[in-house]
């Protein structure tokens, strides 16, 4: 395997990932997770124990519009922000078509030949195209392959799928799918936003400016292949996500986990339902109230996995603050003000090595013992 290895610093190209994941019998080296605290386990007690499942909400209501099950709602969901950082909704809206189709999409983009999916090549560090999800710091590499693209404040979708499928009518096909479930996504999560908000004990509009005109959303479409040995590999390694809200869609098989304590809890597959969860820029606005809580995805010897990752987030140039209301002498404001492309530019290049220390340098400079103030922060 000495093709293949990396320095650390550079990530290996994307082709050369995809070969090793078609061909391999035994794990490349490159892909052994050493550090124990990002070794996976693979027991899947938390499938079977109701203490500790993510909790699955009810959104009927917002077709409904029955208030006495909203109220329900706003308390369990600002419960689960408050103690997960997760949760899945159920009746949320959108179609069930328009979701498998999707997925289609995304297998149909994964499965084209290797040379046609890096014509979208996604450079270490860049954002957007198709890669290998790799930090910068990272020296493992993840057993996955990924493709970003962004809707809002300005669509790269149109450009990259006439680049993967030259002919017009399946580029066209790839785009309008694609648009269409993003577009749903957000007006979803415009409402999980307001559902949210009233569970702070604020105005349910408080925070709606933030997924207005040029705001920013992005999908990752992540593929996971089987794998010859998945308890030395991992998927995505433990991180939070920077955006504001996640709203994730899991194929029927396993392998989100979330942190708890100091358990990994697997997140139940529920094609019907979507899996919400709380970036940093909540946890910041929310003046840690809520809690954007580690996660990861494993992967297993059996089955390939697909997820579709919508991230909401505000316009580059909005100041992320908490408001007044949520700043109290109990809670005394956590971190300064700061943009949302402040925030982004260190988003994406390290990845956080000890639990969730990107936001912590946005911590008011004043503050003298951060670690009692934030306990995401010890993750
Ligand atoms: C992500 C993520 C988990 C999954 O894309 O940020 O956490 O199950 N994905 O793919
Ligand atoms: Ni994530």
């Amino acid at each position: 395997m000495a093709a293949f290895v990396s320095d650390g610093n550079s990530t290996i190209n994307a082709g050369l990932l995809a070969a090793i994941l078609k061909d391999s019998k035994q794990l490349p080296e490159m892909f052994i997770e050493s550090d124990q605290n990002h070794r996976p386990s693979l027991e899947s007690a938390s499938l079977e124990d109701p203490d500790l499942d993510i909790p699955v909400l009810d959104l009927s209501f917002l077709a409904a519009g029955n208030s006495t099950q909203r109220a329900e709602v706003v308390a369990a969901a600002a419960k689960a922000c408050q103690t997960w950082g997760f949760f899945q909704i159920q009746n949320h809206g959108i179609d069930q078509k328009l979701i498998v189709q999707c997925e289609e999409e995304a297998h149909r983009m994964f499965q084209l030949p290797l040379d046609v999916k890096e014509r979208c090549h996604r450079a270490p560090g860049a954002t957007f195209g198709y890669g290998a999800n790799t930090w910068i710091n990272q020296k493992v590499m993840h057993w996955a392959e990924s493709f970003h693209m962004q809707l809002n404040p300005t669509s790269n979708i149109r450009e990259m799928a006439s680049k993967l499928f030259p002919e017009g009518s399946s580029s066209q096909q790839f785009s309008s799918v694609v648009e269409e479930y993003m577009i749903a996504v957000e007006n979803l999560a415009s409402q999980v936003l307001e559902i949210l908000t009233e569970g702070l004990g604020l105005e349910p509009s408080c925070f709606s400016q933030y997924l207005r005109r040029e705001r920013m959303t992005s999908m990752r479409f992540n593929f996971y292949p089987p794998c010859p040995e998945p308890s030395l590999a991992i998927g995505l390694r433990a991180h939070t996500d920077p955006h504001l809200l996640t709203i994730l869609h899991q194929d029927s098989v396993p392998g989100l986990q979330v942190q708890m304590g100091d358990k990994w809890i697997t997140v139940k597959p529920r094609p019907d339902c979507f899996v919400v969860n709380i970036g940093d820029l909540f946890q910041i606005l929310s003046n840690t109230r809520y809690k954007s809580v580690l996660h990861r995805a494993i992967v297993n010897s059996e089955s390939r996995r697909l997820s579709l990752a919508c991230f909401l987030n505000p316009p580059l140039n909005s100041t992320v603050v908490a408001p007044p209301e949520l700043i109290t002498p109990e809670c005394p404001q956590v971190y300064r003000p700061f943009t949302w492309l402040e925030y982004l530019k260190n988003a994406y290049l390290y990845h956080p090595t000890a639990g969730n220390e990107r936001h912590e340098r946005f911590f008011l400079k004043t503050m003298v013992d951060v670690h009692t103030v934030a306990p995401s922060s010890v993750h």
